[in-house]
């Protein structure tokens, strides 16, 4: 690992509204005293009626989580009404379409009338305070005025990534017993349609099966594709909203009333919908989109992450708009209509703040320079990166192509569970070292344990936990506290225990590892070796499924699955039932769970108890394979050498 260090850049010192003696003093307070640091920051967002209690958590016994409790608020005043005194007429959100030549600009107060006239579609339609709505919608604006008027009225949102399945949007729909849904006919991305409507009555059929059934859906016309239509249950979006009053006063909410519920996935089972609420989370999300992003008055900010993602809840909507930033939502894809888009995005629109993933990097590193040294990109002045680790070769051509030494790069660690960023650098208060997320934000407390929970110190690397609790923190799972406690608290009791490896290097700096759970890390999207499993063995050639994770040059890691058929199966074509499976996970989960590899395994490593060792599966799948271990607490160990066998003639 490089260990190379950036000290701060001149400009970042100059323009910073945070510089180490500040950010020392700052963590200090956090740490030592959180009910007086957070006091006084809570008061960056406006109060209806103001807290007078800060904190009230525990990680032990039921563990419970509340902070502001007593304060009244509302998220959409905060990220609209109140700016529209002094900022009315700026530009709120930048829209560029998939298509190069489409644009739109929204400002503050159009977003607010925008964002008031669909919270009564929403009233008038029957949606109350606490009702869960899903969002399935394209990256158009109009994913960012369903937020915030579920938030306005105090309806529960629920995103589901729109490259998901009818299958999985009908399990998350079912989770939360969800009867409000807006979609549009078609989402376009690189020129290419995706049935988001079709997908979605297809998933309400799948609900209607388990007696949950959608009443209404709201349908955004963006494509104008042909869609089929269920009379008394779909609405056109524009004609309700042209009937809708624009006058809708927000909701007063508890602060720990819900927000949002985001489903992700874990190492075992279905999808979890971590619930996060309203007052610690906006509080957590707009100042670390201040001082992590050194957001200032007037920059034009693009966080590139997608509305069905956390970093799309936090920094691409409300963060940013907590702040009264100018935010650039874009609908398309990096490489479409060539590997230049990104850079010719910065330019048009004068882009300051550029946050993107890893992966999206490292393809575009692969296209060559040309594409970027085609644009100026003079108005960058700081990059960010999410969602894996960034390989140091990465983060150098990041740096030097596309900021031109001249932009700190901020390399951010959290989840979707965290609801903000956790461990990160400042930028004019941080030297940067390519490949680590370097130092804890204010308030949060990481520590490193060995697998049996003892603390270790000093330069180390082990399990990631943080010790106490911070505003934005996921509440509880949507419906299943008990789950909640199981997966986050229990490993190390009294901890909040992250899934992630880590290494603390002798400056301090925090180097994230990857997960050290069953779940993959694909593309920046998480994904559950479980799901992938669960979704192989639903076909009815499939016996048995391990599934692991392998690195993979562009997605950081890619899915091998390994497939035991049933018997009067293994006489098929393999090739074609190859094809045939990788169809099937896509229609069971959507294209971001397409296996990369598939190997019909005759049978699987397991322990006499009848575990299986991924840990070999993992060294298998890597090539790995002078390193497997004590294999001798096998079942079968002839299982392994025939894995082998078949691996390396398959070369
Ligand atoms: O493994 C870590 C990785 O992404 C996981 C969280 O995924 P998700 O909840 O989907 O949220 C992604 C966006 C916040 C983490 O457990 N991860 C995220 N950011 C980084 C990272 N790994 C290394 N470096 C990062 N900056």
């Amino acid at each position: 690992m490089s260990e190379k260090l950036y000290p701060v850049l001149p400009g970042a010192k100059a323009n910073t509204q945070m510089d180490e003696a500040t950010y020392q003093e700052w963590y200090q307070e956090s740490i030592t005293d959180p009910e007086a640091f957070w006091g006084k920051h809570g008061k960056r967002i406006d109060w209806f009626k103001p807290y007078t209690k800060v904190k009230n958590t525990s990680f032990e016994g039921d563990v419970s989580i509340k902070w502001f409790e007593d304060g009244v608020t509302n998220i959409a005043y905060n990220c609209i009404d109140r700016h529209l005194e002094t900022r009315g007429d700026q530009v709120a959100i930048i829209w560029e379409g998939d298509n190069p030549y489409i644009d739109k600009k929204i400002t503050y107060r159009e977003l607010h009338e925008n964002v008031c006239r669909l919270a009564n579609v929403l009233k008038e339609n029957g949606v109350q305070k606490g009702d869960r709505v899903t969002i399935y919608l394209p990256m158009i604006p109009e994913a960012a005025y369903a937020m915030l008027a579920c938030a306005r009225i105090g309806a529960v949102h629920s995103i589901v990534f729109a490259g998901f399945s009818p299958e999985a949007l009908a399990g998350r729909i079912i989770d939360c017993q969800s009867t409000f849904v807006i979609t549009s006919d078609e989402g376009l991305r690189g020129g290419k349609p995706i049935a988001l409507k079709e997908n979605t009555d297809k998933a309400i059929d799948i609900a209607a099966k388990q007696y949950v059934m959608v009443n209404k859906v709201l349908v955004v016309r963006r494509t104008g594709g042909k869609v089929s239509w269920g009379s008394g249950r779909d609405l056109w979006y524009h004609q309700e909203i042209a009937k809708a009053s624009p006058v809708c006063e927000p909701e007063p909410m508890n602060a720990e009333d819900p927000l949002f519920i985001l489903y992700t996935s874990g190492s075992t089972g279905k999808p979890k919908g971590v619930l996060h609420t309203t007052g610690g989370y906006l509080v957590y999300a707009s100042m670390t989109h201040q001082y992590v992003f050194d957001y200032q008055d007037g920059d034009v900010y693009w966080c590139t992450a997608d509305v069905g993602w956390v970093t799309g809840h936090s920094y691409l909507v409300y963060g940013p708009l907590a702040n009264g930033a100018t935010t650039l939502m874009f609908e398309g894809v990096p490489n479409f209509p060539d590997q230049g888009r990104f850079w010719e995005v910065v330019d048009k629109h004068h882009v300051n703040i550029f946050y993107t993933a890893p992966t999206a990097i490292r393809a575009l590193m692969g296209a060559g320079d040309e594409f970027v040294t085609h644009s100026s990109r003079s108005s960058l002045r700081l990059l960010g990166s999410v969602g894996e680790p960034i390989n140091p070769e990465a983060w150098e051509w990041y740096y030097n192509v596309v900021g031109d030494q001249r932009c700190p790069i901020v390399d951010t660690w959290w989840q979707t569970e965290t609801g903000g960023i956790l461990i990160t650098p400042l930028p004019g208060a941080t030297a940067l070292k390519p490949g680590s997320a370097t130092r804890p934000f204010f308030g949060i407390k990481p520590e490193i344990v060995d697998n049996e929970g003892g603390v270790l110190e000093g330069v180390t690397d082990g399990n990631l936990c943080i010790v106490d609790s911070w505003p934005s923190q996921a509440r509880t799972l949507y419906g299943d506290h008990a789950r909640f406690k199981e997966a986050y608290f229990t490993t190390y009791p009294g901890k909040y225990f992250s899934g992630d490896g880590v290494r603390r290097d002798e400056d301090d700096y925090y180097w994230i590892t990857g997960r050290v759970d069953d779940v993959l890390n694909i593309s920046g999207h998480r994904m559950g070796t479980a799901e992938i499993e669960s979704a192989l063995v639903s076909h009815h050639d499939v016996s048995e499924a391990a599934v692991v994770g392998y690195p993979h040059a562009i997605k950081g890691q890619g899915i091998y699955c390994y497939v035991t058929l049933m018997s009067d199966a293994e006489a098929k074509d393999q090739e074609e039932l190859r094809k045939e499976l990788i169809a099937h996970v896509r229609t069971e989960i959507g294209p971001i769970a397409t296996p990369d590899k598939i190997q019909f395994a005759p049978g699987l490593p397991k322990t006499r108890s009848g575990k299986i060792m991924r840990r070999i599966l993992r060294k298998i799948a890597e090539d790995d394979f002078g390193t497997l271990g004590d294999t001798s607490t096998l079942a079968d160990p002839a299982v392994v050498d025939d894995l082998i066998d078949q691996r390396q003639n398959k070369k």
